[in-house]
């Protein structure tokens, strides 16, 4: 076969990988050849613009590294990450809604004891976390695994400023007790603008959108028997939640974190320093019996 042209191309293509052995594979490789080709007939780029996306493409490999992962911004800011999400996360009645995992997760957070304060060198406004996890039906999980992690008062994460503070912090990973409860202090985090210097930032600059995130905490709660959840909790009232740059914003994830006057906190802790308090109550779905046979 040879000669083709703008309308026989993607037969043509799609008839060469009709073998593929594994069928998922050939599924996904002519859906892709399919859209591909589609977007390519409705854009009808020059040469030019077609070197510039395999430039913007390859440039943002080069930004990869252990520390940075550009295609997964690329992929949040696009809305990608937020729709695979929402394909593999139906939410049953009484279970948390997901949202992204971001990258500032760190797999070895500090384990600390439920009422450490976490904040190690940051200042700011003193923010205490009261949350429970249960299953859908209410009964609280003990045991379960919470990973709570934010940034601080200026929008940065621990690991964007190491070389500074010299440690991890306004992270850690708690345990529930027996009524599967936990609580922590820390500082009140801010919104920030995800990483903007590279070719996601162009990219975004160039489309007329901000960089910036509504202000949160994240949670990561695994318990045996049930689905890992991976969410985080919205500051009400901030400015950028109906724009979150990543479309991460679900209203069940909005809380008021209350602000409070200095004294006895509701942990017994006296506070020198006005504080706010966010209360979350966490409900994990259980891994579906045919997952968990397998
Ligand atoms: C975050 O919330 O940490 C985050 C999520 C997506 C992209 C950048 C940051
Ligand atoms: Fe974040």
């Amino acid at each position: 076969m040879r000669n083709f042209n703008e309308t026989t191309i993607t037969d043509a293509v799609l008839e060469r990988i009709k073998d593929a052995t594994d069928p998922r594979i050939k599924e996904v490789s002519e859906a892709l050849v399919r859209h591909l080709h589609a977007f390519v007939r409705e854009i009808r780029p020059t040469q030019k613009e077609w070197e510039y996306g395999i430039d913007f493409l390859t440039r943002t490999g080069h930004m990869c590294d252990d520390k940075r992962q550009e295609f997964i911004l690329l992929s949040d800011t696009l809305g990608v990450s937020m729709l695979v999400d929402a394909i593999n996360h139906p939410v049953p009645e009484g279970a948390t809604e997901t949202t992204v995992l971001g990258p500032f997760f760190v797999q070895a957070a500090p384990e600390k004891d439920s009422g450490a304060d976490i904040s190690g060198p940051m200042e700011g406004d003193p923010m205490l976390v009261t949350g429970s996890v249960s299953t859908v039906d209410g009964q609280p999980l003990a045991g379960a695994i919470v990973d709570v992690w934010h940034s601080d008062d200026d929008g940065y994460y621990d690991v964007q400023q190491l070389d500074d503070i010299g440690d991890l912090a306004m992270r850690a990973r708690f345990h529930t007790d027996a009524n599967g409860r936990f609580h922590f202090w820390s500082i009140k985090p801010a919104a920030y603008p995800i990483p903007h210097d590279g070719p996601v930032g162009e990219m975004l600059e160039v489309q007329g959108r901000h960089p910036w995130r509504p202000a949160h905490v994240h949670f990561m709660i695994s318990a045996p028997g049930f689905e890992q959840l991976v969410t985080h909790v919205f500051v009400a009232g901030d400015k950028y939640l109906d724009s979150d740059v990543v479309f991460g914003v679900k209203d069940s994830l909005i809380r008021e974190f209350t602000g409070h006057p200095a004294g006895r906190a509701p942990d017994g802790r006296m506070v020198e320093r006005d504080y706010f308090h966010l209360n979350y109550d966490f409900g994990l779905k259980q891994v579906a019996s045919s997952a968990r046979a397998a």
